[in-house]
This record gives structure tokens, C-alpha cells and sequence, in this order.
């Protein structure tokens, strides 16, 4: 079967490749699959975002144990084809989504938590030493399996980027338990990608007064969402972050993901007393950047201000996210889908997934139509 690779290492190195179709009783390279509870996933979609331009550009990812490709994707959704004998739950025919990191030996490893190790070399699929999604079959133990409603199913690849943000919010709320009480009135989104979308649905969906903002003048297709979702679109072109505190106050919770640290720094002169700052962007560059740090650290001190970051998800995570998700259908019908823009048809134009993320600018998410749902 056909599959999307790299060299890890070797820039612009993306290619098709072969690898053999998996069986239920497969082991692919570095994978643990318990006897009988593996789930052979044929997939439908992936999505594809700066992670995979980045392993694209050589600038990290390392292929499995004996192996010189890295198959990319880590954003799936399929239909399961086939189950081991010991799955429950879990039957050919349902939509599944599949989580992207698996345990390595810590403790939080072993309890479900990966995405919480504390070991430095990390296990994901389609990133770090595990072959990815790209491709038209996989298998994976049932424990990383995700269940996706039928009527999601229109958001496919959206189920990861999903997992990602609702772990930020969850982790926001679950530190603030230090304050006893905390009942943020006003967030700050910063950016307006996947993840700045997804966030601020999150938000709304809690009730609070988000602000969400990106460099692009509005009308764009992202302000649209942010306003098809009730919040306010800002943009950083005609309006600083200092600025908009001035005009509507500091924020109690900030969520950072726009991709650039200098954002992600002056962020924290905005943040409110007893406030909370989440950083969700990987920066691969070597940019520093110029901070007030008296004045921040003055602030940050006797205001109780909490600053926090965020990698990947875990199961509970992606079905946290997968509910935000379909109370957002309820609640803002037919926004979402929005942030769906580009499809590449078909494993064979690996290419344009590439030139999509690289030149098109205004491409919100760019996904591989694998075959059809
Ligand atoms: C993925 C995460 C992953 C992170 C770092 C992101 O693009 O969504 O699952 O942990 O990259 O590798
Ligand atoms: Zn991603």
C-alpha cells in the first residue's frame, strides 16, 4: 500500500513510498500492540499542519528503530476494518480517530498520561520514532483508538488539533485550582489558526468574553469563525495587545498559539492578578527577543500570575475535545466545518500538501483526502 514519507534529516525529502498492508496482529516498527487488541484503522483523511512542514524541512523527526523513512501524519481519521479478539467497545465500521503519542517508561507513561512524560525522547506517530497516518491502512493497539460519533464525521481531521486545545483549556482550569475559586470572565486568544479557532470555540462554549487575535485585517475567513462563534476578532495591525487591555481590560486567561515567541513573551504584559498564560506554539527557530523584565517580573510577583505550557494530548483529552466538538455543532451549526479549506486529493500528490502549507497563506487547514467517507 501507498504511503507519505521523509528522511528524516534530509531536507525536502517527502516522497510516496510502499509498506505492507497491517493486519490486526502486525507489529510495525517501535509500536507495543497487546495480543488481541489490535485495531486495524483504514484511513480516510489526514490533516497536515507546521509540524509536518517542519519534519519536511529537516528541522526535527526521527524515523522508527531499523528504519530510514518517517511515514508523516498525525492527524487521522478513519473507519475501523478489523478488531482483535479481546477489543471491546470498538467495531469495524466505526469512525476512529487515533491519539499521536504512546508510553514510554515514566510513571505518567505507564498511567495513560504520555503527553505528560518525564523522559526527553518522546513517542509520536508520524513525528518521533513511529511511522504516521499517511497512508491507507494502519494498526494500533485499542487503548490509543478513538471513537468517533457519525455525526462528526464531517470534521474529521479536526479531532487532533481538537485534542490539543482542549488539553490547554483543561490544564488551565485544572492549575487554577490553587485559587480555591476562579471564575475567568476574559480571555485572550492569540492567533487564529486550528488551534486559536478550536480554542476560542472552547471558550465561548464556557461562557466566557474571548478576544481572539491574529495579524490579518478583518474580513478574513478566520474572523468570520471567530465571529460566527460569538467572540471578538482583533487584529494585531491595527491593535497592540497593550492596546486592547487598555480598551477592555488584562485577561484572565491567555492562550498563546500563533507560532512566534516575541508574541508569546509580550503576551505576559497583558495577563490579569491571579491570571493564567498557557503557551501551546512549538518555535523551532533561534530568535530571542527584547522583554521588560523588571516591570513583568514586578507584575507577574504580586499578581499570583501563572505561566504555563502544553505539548500534545491524551486519550481523555481527544474525548474531551470530540464533546467540545459536538456541542459546538449545537451551538454554532456549520462553523467548524469552516475551518476545513483544502483538500489534496489522493496519497499520490503528496506534493501539493507541501506547496499548500509552504505558499498558501490563506490556507486555514490543509487535510489528504485519502479515500472518501
Ligand atoms: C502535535 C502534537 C505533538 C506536537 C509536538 C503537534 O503538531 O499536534 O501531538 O505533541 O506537535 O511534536
Ligand atoms: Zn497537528
Amino acid at each position: 500500500m501507498k504511503a507519505v514519507a521523509v528522511f528524516p534529516g534530509k531536507k525536502d525529502s517527502i516522497h510516496l513510498t510502499k509498506l505492507e498492508r497491517p493486519s490486526v496482529d502486525s507489529k510495525p516498527p517501535g509500536l507495543e500492540i497487546r495480543a488481541g487488541y489490535g485495531v486495524v484503522i483504514r484511513i480516510l483523511k489526514v490533516g497536515v499542519d507546521a509540524t509536518d512542514k517542519e519534519i519536511n524541512e529537516a528541522q526535527y523527526g526521527a524515523a522508527p528503530p531499523g528504519c530510514q523513512e518517517l511515514v508523516l501524519g498525525h492527524e487521522s481519521f478513519g473507519i475501523i476494518e478489523e478488531i482483535g479478539p479481546n477489543v471491546r467497545g470498538l467495531k469495524p465500521g466505526d469512525y476512529v480517530t487515533a491519539t499521536v503519542r504512546r508510553p514510554g517508561s515514566s510513571l505518567h507513561d505507564r498511567i495513560g498520561m504520555s503527553d505528560m512524560t518525564s523522559e526527553e525522547t518522546y513517542f509520536e506517530r508520524g513525528i518521533n520514532l513511529l511511522h504516521g497516518f499517511l497512508t491507507e491502512y494502519v494498526v494500533d493497539d485499542a487503548l490509543y483508538v478513538v471513537k468517533v460519533p457519525q455525526g462528526l464525521k464531517h470534521l474529521h481531521v479536526l479531532m487532533e488539533p481538537m485534542s490539543i486545545a482542549a488539553k490547554a483549556v483543561e490544564q488551565a482550569f485544572e492549575a487554577q485550582r490553587r485559587m480555591r475559586v476562579w471564575r475567568p470572565e476574559r480571555a485572550f486568544v492569540l492567533g487564529a489558526g486550528q488551534i486559536g479557532l478550536l480554542t476560542t470555540l472552547i471558550l465561548k462554549l464556557r461562557g466566557l468574553e474571548v478576544y481572539t487575535l491574529a495579524r490579518s485585517q478583518a474580513p478574513t475567513r478566520n474572523s468570520e469563525i471567530v465571529e460566527a462563534y460569538g467572540a471578538e476578532y482583533v487584529s494585531l495591525s491595527d491593535t497592540s495587545l497593550v492596546e486592547l487591555a487598555g480598551r477592555v481590560g488584562r485577561a484572565d486567561l491567555i492562550v498563546e498559539a500563533t507560532g512566534n515567541s516575541t508574541v508569546a513573551f509580550n503576551s505576559m504584559e497583558v495577563l490579569g492578578i491571579n491570571g493564567v498564560l498557557v503557551w501551546t506554539s512549538i518555535t523551532g527557530g533561534d530568535f530571542s527577543t527584547n522583554v521588560q523584565s523588571d516591570a513583568i517580573n514586578l507584575k507577574w510577583v504580586l499578581g499570583n500570575k501563572l505561566l504555563m505550557g502544553t505539548v500534545n494530548a491524551n486519550r481523555e483529552h481527544f474525548e474531551a475535545g470530540i464533546k467540545e466538538l459536538a456541542l459546538g455543532e449545537m451551538m454554532y451549526p456549520g462553523v467548524t466545518q469552516r475551518i476545513l479549506t483544502n483538500p489534496v486529493e489522493g496519497l499520490e500528490n503528496y506534493q501539493e500538501l507541501i506547496r499548500l502549507l509552504v505558499e498558501e497563506k490563506s490556507a486555514l487547514k490543509v487535510f489528504m483526502n485519502v479515500a472518501d467517507v
